[in-house]
């Protein structure tokens, strides 16, 4: 990670340079995993409970997210600092896929998932030619991940009620939505 250290003010200032990439992830990564996965702050909207140990991060890297059809990690300079995974469906839901992303929260409001979320948008349809719906279902007080999808280009469709059980409460959900033929922002 390129650093730029600013001592102006009297203040030090780390100022990083934010240009990301994704690739596949990699058993390797499972110390960097932890540093999302281990954090309530992070899984506070997600459906799986918090990682307590670097052998379930393993485990998970090595039984799910390798052979997943479509995750990779979000990186800055090779190291993994989130991931972003596209699920697709199968059978008459064959035509959409389900968009899903978690970044360590040190990275958060540096537009780092937007930007994946746009890269992952420009190039999945040429990918899957079959898919023509990219969707996002969103807990309506993740206001993060919410304006994360208004600013890639996604549509805002409605409050699916009384969706899914997060953390033991029942959320009332967003669904948000890109298709093929939507113009791309
Ligand atoms: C939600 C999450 C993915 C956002 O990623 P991010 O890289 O921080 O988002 P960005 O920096 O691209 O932010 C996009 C916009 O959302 C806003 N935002 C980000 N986090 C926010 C938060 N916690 N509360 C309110 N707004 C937030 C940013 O300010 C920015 O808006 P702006 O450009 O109008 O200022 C990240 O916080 C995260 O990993 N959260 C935990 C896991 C999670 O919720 N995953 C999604 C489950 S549906």
């Amino acid at each position: 990670m390129a650093e730029n250290l600013d001592k102006s003010g009297g203040e030090r200032r780390v100022q990083e340079s934010m240009e990301i990439t994704l690739r596949p992830i990699e058993l390797s990564d499972a110390d960097d995993f932890m540093v999302w996965a281990a954090d309530d702050k992070v899984t506070r909207f997600c459906l799986w409970d918090t990682y307590t140990s670097k052998e379930q991060a393993l485990n998970y890297i090595k039984n799910c997210a390798i052979p997943h059809p479509w995750l990779k990690v979000i990186c800055i300079g090779n190291r993994a600092i989130g991931t972003i995974s596209v699920t697709p469906g199968s059978g008459f839901d064959r035509c959409r896929a389900e968009l899903g992303y978690v970044l360590s929260y040190k990275y958060w409001c540096k537009g780092i998932v937007t930007r994946a979320v746009k890269m992952v948008a420009s190039t999945i349809f040429n990918e899957w030619p079959y898919l023509e719906r990219l969707q996002a279902i969103v807990a309506t007080d993740n206001e993060g991940s919410q304006r994360v999808l208004e600013k890639a280009g996604f549509q805002r469709e409605g409050v699916l009620r009384k969706y899914s059980v997060i953390k033991g409460k029942t959320k009332d959900e967003v669904m948000f939505s890109l298709l093929s033929t939507d113009s791309f922002v």
